[in-house]
């Protein structure tokens, strides 16, 4: 007979999950813009890095390009949540674009720290991931006072003038334990290294890695719902690794879930990153209710109320 005991099948959901203040009004940005001007609307980069999220866009007439030298003369186009470099907006002018910015107030934040630091004379230690967009946009608010360190290597190759005058920021989505490592290194090589005059990971990265903690050790599976190319999703499953969750995957859709990684689960955590809307969880609901996991626990961490006014270049154009 079979003596394999069956674990009692449920989901752990938690929040918060999905979207942040900046995401959500990233998004309604150009969905006003596409109302408000007509398509096209032409979108740097992606404006958030979810795959559904840009798709969804592009059928309502975005048209999203790598840079603005892509976009006719005199158009309209949209700056993406992550942020882009004083350079970017100086060519847009160039083309006579009309620009509306998207970037997250919240990286908008850790562009004047570094302005600011770099105007005092510090040398800045940007901790974030390389080739990273919103890095790239923070760097180039003060290319020869920052320094990117991203991984634990980097921290013997960065070179100071005056250790006594050395600032760490950080991009807004990584992993709060392993910056801490890093600012820990970074410290042992310049004991006078300041911190950034407030945090610079976001509330909506912290309080969903805090979210995925909290479940992680009960799971025998997390999935987190997010795109490959989103920083803070991809977090997600690291923290959840990290917390004890005995496997973590990150999945765009319910049908990129492989039916393997479900042999001998009971317990299954679910989450998305600040880029996700939350019908893409709601659907890998129902594919795991349709195989046995119908009995769903939210597990909340914190309630967030954030929420952000529409960029103003849009605001004053719409119908009051
Ligand atoms: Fe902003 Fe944080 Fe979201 S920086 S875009 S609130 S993940």
């Amino acid at each position: 007979g079979d003596t394999q005991t069956t674990k009692p099948k449920r989901v752990l959901l938690a929040k918060p999950r999905g979207y942040c203040a900046g995401v959500d009004r990233a998004v309604v940005t150009v969905e006003k813009a596409l109302e408000t001007y007509g398509p096209p609307v032409y979108v740097r980069k992606q404006i958030v890095h979810n795959k559904h999220v840009v798709e969804t866009l592009e059928k309502r007439g975005a048209i999203f390009v790598e840079e603005t030298d892509e976009v006719p003369e005199g158009a309209l186009v949209v700056f993406s949540a992550h942020g882009v470099a004083p350079a970017v907006h100086d060519g847009a002018k160039q083309r006579n674009l009309r620009t509306i910015d998207a970037t997250c107030p919240l990286v908008t934040k850790v562009h004047q720290e570094a302005k600011r630091f770099a105007r005092d004379d510090y040398d800045i230690l940007l901790i974030g991931h390389e080739g990273h967009e919103e890095v790239e946009g923070t760097s180039g608010e003060a290319p020869e006072r920052i320094q990117l360190v991203d991984r634990p290597e980097d921290v013997d190759k960065v070179q100071v003038r005056d250790p006594s005058k050395v600032i760490w920021l950080s991009q807004t989505t990584l992993s709060v334990d392993e910056t801490m490592e890093r600012v820990n290194q970074l410290r042992e090589r310049f004991p006078e290294l300041q911190d950034p005059p407030s945090d610079d990971i976001c509330y909506a990265t912290q309080n969903r890695q805090v979210a995925v903690k909290a479940m992680a050790a009960e799971c025998d599976l997390v999935l987190v719902v997010g795109s490959q190319n989103s920083s803070n999703s991809k977090r997600l499953v690291e923290v959840a690794r990290n917390a004890g969750a005995r496997d973590a995957h990150l999945i765009d859709y319910a049908d990129e879930v492989d039916e393997s990684w479900l042999d001998g689960v009971g317990t299954i955590g679910v989450t998305s990153g600040a880029s996700v809307p939350d019908v893409l969880v709601m659907q890998l609901l129902s594919w795991l209710a349709e195989r046995g996991w119908a009995d769903v626990e939210e597990v909340t961490t914190a309630n967030e109320k954030v929420a952000f006014a529409l960029p103003r270049e849009l605001r004053k154009d719409l119908v009051r």
